[in-house]
């Protein structure tokens, strides 16, 4: 990408010796070096002759003779009204590529067709309108006082709003000095952990299948990652109990990949393990602003709020662009974490947490969510009837909540050769394979073959051809062919 400086152009560092012969001719060497060198690139514009002028203290005349010459020497091209940009220049006339040596360049990838990337909103809704009004009244109204670094823990403001908007639709019950603002969910899991192992606790039970990388985020943090099950109710609280660890990491509103939610039974018994074991639930309380069928469950924060950490961010409800997100943690753990931000990060971006809290104080945030609720649970049941068409019923799971859900393949049929299939074919789609930490239990039988579906960016036209050319690449895996 070009980058389009303004009408007048930067300034360009040009170094003059009055001793060493005409300026003009300097000028001009200067210039012709930066253009080959690529310090200023094809279409970027060159500053003015009479900026030039003025910064280096020459008559602008000399300044105009060296633009002229480039221009005659073709490095640069000028139009009226649109000043002097920097030519392409012919193959060869450039600078050297300056990695001579290093890997190959890769093939160029064929262009994705469709992704179905989970955990993506839908970006062409992100209310930018709404946004950018916020952040104008942001800039209005935030005392100067605040325009400095702000309290680590994060806006009070913003604390305040996101507290009572996680006790109003989430049923928690954190009020603001239980919050610290961070930048997502993955910066709130990471200062979460050290702030864990600097108390001691260093291991934590993952939930298998689950995101892989958070393993690699809790080794960074220096606690041990062990994975524990997932059923159709949701972590199995048995085998966590078998780990020995002192802290777990839930999706229980949908389970991240397997869409289930974790079952009141299950919920009961998790926070009586953490009681038991004098633990930590980390509560990351994904997709719970979409539950289409039934009530949405409360927060286990609300349900024990000494015995969980919940961690939240608008990567999913409103764009992961905006980069904010919040923790709510028992008081003996507040400080800890704010430690870890003010040591890493310092702050939050004082603006943008001003524009969130304004966002969702008065209501914008709430109907936002309210339309692209209503967007994804289309998606949704687009989903639903063309994987029925293709696969027959129950092969879908996890719908009830969220933007993905779990396609079960026919037994038998390698989940990665589908994958690999469909990718030829111009559609991504992960295997569930890829979310396992441990090898499947050699012993038991063989994992159902599953792909993950994520459906909040695929608009509906995609959706239905999406996943015909799965079931396509089904049939080429088996060695029947179909058509799409
Ligand atoms: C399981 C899970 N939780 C939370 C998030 C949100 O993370 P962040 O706020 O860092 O974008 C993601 C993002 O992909 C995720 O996969």
């Amino acid at each position: 990408m070009t980058v389009q400086w303004g009408r007048g152009g930067p300034d360009l560092l040009v170094v003059l010796d009055h001793g060493a012969g005409a300026l003009g001719a300097q000028i001009g060497d200067q210039l012709r070096s930066a253009i080959r060198d690529q310090r200023v690139r094809a279409g970027e514009h060159l500053p003015s002759t009479r900026r030039v002028a003025e910064v280096l203290g020459v008559a602008r005349g000399t300044v105009v003779e060296a633009y002229e010459q480039l221009l005659a020497e073709g490095y640069v091209e000028s139009a009226v009204g649109s000043g002097t940009r920097v030519a392409t220049l012919p193959a060869g006339e450039g600078r050297e590529p300056t990695r001579k040596s290093g890997p190959a360049p890769r093939p160029a990838s064929r262009p994705v067709g469709i992704d179905f990337a989970y955990g993506i909103p839908d970006l062409g809704s992100v209310p930018l309108a709404e946004w950018s009004q916020a952040v104008a009244d942001a800039t209005k109204t935030l005392p100067t006082a605040e325009l400095g670094d702000d309290d680590s823990a994060g806006s009070p403001h913003l604390r305040e709003v996101v507290t009572a908007y996680h006790r109003r639709v989430r049923s928690g019950c954190a009020d603001a000095d239980d919050a610290v603002v961070v930048a997502g969910f993955r910066q709130g899991l990471t200062f979460t952990l050290a702030t864990l192992a600097r108390q001691g606790i260093t291991r934590i039970g993952l939930e298998n299948p689950g995101p892989r990388e958070h393993a690699e985020i809790a080794g960074r943090a220096g606690v041990d990652a062990v994975p524990v099950d997932v059923d159709d109710d949701g972590l199995d609280v048995r085998r966590l109990r078998e780990t020995g660890a002192r802290a777990v990491l839930v999706t229980p509103a949908h389970q991240c990949p397997t869409g289930v939610a974790l079952g009141p039974a299950r919920r009961r018994e998790l926070v009586a393990w953490a009681d038991e074991v004098d633990g930590v639930i980390l509560e990351d309380d994904y997709d719970a602003e979409f539950r289409y069928d039934r009530q949405p469950v409360g927060s286990l924060q609300g349900l024990s709020p000494s015995r969980v950490i919940a961690l939240g961010s608008v990567s999913k409800t409103l764009a992961p662009a905006i980069r904010l997100g919040w923790v709510l943690a028992p008081a003996r753990f507040v400080a800890g974490i704010v430690d870890e931000k003010r040591l890493t990060s310092r702050g939050a971006p004082g603006l943008d947490q001003e524009a969130l809290a304004l966002l969702m104080e008065t209501g914008r945030f709430d109907r936002h969510l309210r339309r692209v609720r209503s967007t994804y649970r289309d998606r949704r049941d687009v989903l639903a009837a063309e994987v029925r068409l293709a696969f027959g019923a129950g092969r879908l799971h996890g719908l009830e909540a969220g933007c993905h859900a779990l396609l079960r393949l026919p037994e038998g049929v390698s989940e990665d050769a589908v994958a690999a299939a469909a990718a030829a074919r111009g559609v991504q789609v992960k295997p569930l394979g890829h979310y396992r930490f441990a090898p499947a239990d050699a012993r038991g039988p063989a994992p159902t073959p599953a792909l993950v579906l994520g459906f909040g960016n695929v608009d509906e036209h995609r959706i239905r051809r999406g996943i015909r050319i799965i079931a396509a690449a089904v049939a080429d895996v088996r060695g029947v062919h179909g058509h799409v």
